[in-house]
């Protein structure tokens, strides 16, 4: 039963509301806590204890199941490196939090991309036929990637496009509303993967000071349990992107997942991916370590960051003439452009492709504006900043134009 009007005692206003808030099936109410329901305006307490208690028992939530009965559904669907699927226990798993930290261009929005695609493949191809919610908290989806990823699994790209259900996102509470709206996607669109990068990056600039961490904390909680009960409500794969940050162990500095035991916990498993270790500066190989999973082996493998995605060798290259006839453009959908605003005044993140980390480490090196990056060598920069290549930097020129343009 999922059909949200055949639990007994609800009403049409009853389910317009619960509706409106993002839980509309019956498992998701039964899965739902109680305080999050009842918080909802025009539904009160008692209504909401009653209405989840007889979610519950139409359900058989209310019993114990013998673990013979068990009905396990895990799916898995490839990540573009094997190693990677191998340490994951098969690939990327449905039904569970993945989290996934590293420090800036260690492949977090690189694996987001590709999974995004790679869902969408035949089961027989290593995917799960199924379409991918991606909330996109600091501006570096491209499309221009996911067509190069899509053509590199043999997939027709405007179809793959179509089953990537974008979301721009400005704020925390707009990231909260985003992850509900996301559930009804699952229900109607077939999303079976939900991708959120990055999870801490809005909330770590809103909620600043410690006076306002416990408030933080709460809302990230929220996130948090929100997307496990769509996770396991719809058998949905879920990647949480997060940042690092570097702590004192003793003696040693060690990087470590921001957001806290709320995050750590929360997430079924936690990747760390890490760009250290390797000697060559503009090496792309990455090492991925699971951190902790129920069922997983501590292990480590390597993979590559490619042109068309995460891949076990770096040969994977779709020349960009293959890929001429796209031309390069900016996501309009979810932009707004005050025209007023000078252009000194643009963040950097807003060009397509720098992410928060990007943007911290250009303004450690000098590239502090829009105008700084339009007028720097690219060849210099790319000398200076490793893992930084002077054709991204042309990139982001270019889209920098576009930008100060529109
Ligand atoms: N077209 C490409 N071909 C090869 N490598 C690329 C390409 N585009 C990006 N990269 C590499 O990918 C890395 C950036 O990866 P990604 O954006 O996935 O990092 P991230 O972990 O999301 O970083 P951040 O914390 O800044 O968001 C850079 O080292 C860059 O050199
Ligand atoms: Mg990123």
């Amino acid at each position: 039963m999922s059909d949200i009007s055949q639990i007994k005692g609800i009403n049409a206003r009853q389910i317009k509301l619960l509706q409106e808030n993002g839980v509309s099936t019956a498992e998701a109410l039964a899965m739902s806590p109680i305080n999050v329901v009842s918080d909802i305006d025009g539904l009160g307490e008692k209504s909401a204890k009653k209405l989840i208690w007889n979610a519950r028992n139409a359900l058989g939530m209310t019993d114990f199941t013998k673990a013979s009965e068990i009905d396990e559904n895990t799916e898995y669907f490839t990540t573009g490196s094997s190693e990677l699927n191998k340490i994951l226990g098969g690939g990327f798993q449905t039904g569970k939090l993945t989290e996934v930290y590293g420090p800036f261009k260690s492949g977090k929005t690189n694996l987001a991309h590709t999974i995004s695609v790679t869902v969408q493949l035949p089961k027989e191809r290593g995917g799960i036929e199924g379409s991918a919610a991606y909330i996109d908290t600091e501006n570096t989806f491209s499309k221009e990637k996911i067509k190069r990823i899509a053509k590199r699994f043999g997939l027709n790209q405007d179809d793959v496009l179509s089953k990537i259900y974008h979301a721009r996102i400005y704020s925390s509470d707009h990231q909260s509303q985003m992850i509900m709206k996301a559930e009804t996607l699952c229900k109607t669109r077939n999303v079976r993967l939900i991708v959120l990068d990055s999870l801490m990056a809005l909330l770590r600039n809103e909620y600043v000071g410690i006076g306002s961490l416990a408030k933080r904390q709460g809302v990230l909680n929220n996130m948090i349990h929100g997307l496990s009960r769509v996770a396991e409500t719809y058998n949905c794969a879920v990647l949480l992107t997060n940042q690092v940050a570097t702590k004192m162990v003793g003696m040693f500095a060690a990087d470590d997942a921001i957001g806290g035991n709320i995050v750590a916990h929360g997430c079924h498993f936690r990747v760390m991916f890490k760009t250290k270790g390797f000697s060559s500066n503009n090496s792309l190989k990455r090492r991925a370590v699971i951190v902790d999973a129920p069922d997983l082996p501590p292990e480590e493998c390597e993979f590559y960051i490619t042109n068309a995605g995460i891949a076990d060798t770096d040969k994977v290259d779709i020349s960009p003439q293959e890929v001429s006839e796209f031309e390069f453009e900016i996501e309009k959908l979810y932009e707004e452009n005050d025209e007023n605003t000078p252009f000194t005044d643009i963040p950097l993140t807003n060009v397509k492709g720098i992410g928060k980390g990007t943007a911290e480490n250009l303004i450690a090196n000098g590239i502090s504006s829009i105008e700084d990056l339009i007028s720097v060598d690219p060849n210099e920069l790319s000398a200076k900043i490793s893992g930084i290549s002077s054709n991204m930097v042309l990139e982001w020129q270019k889209s920098a134009k576009i930008l100060i343009k529109s």
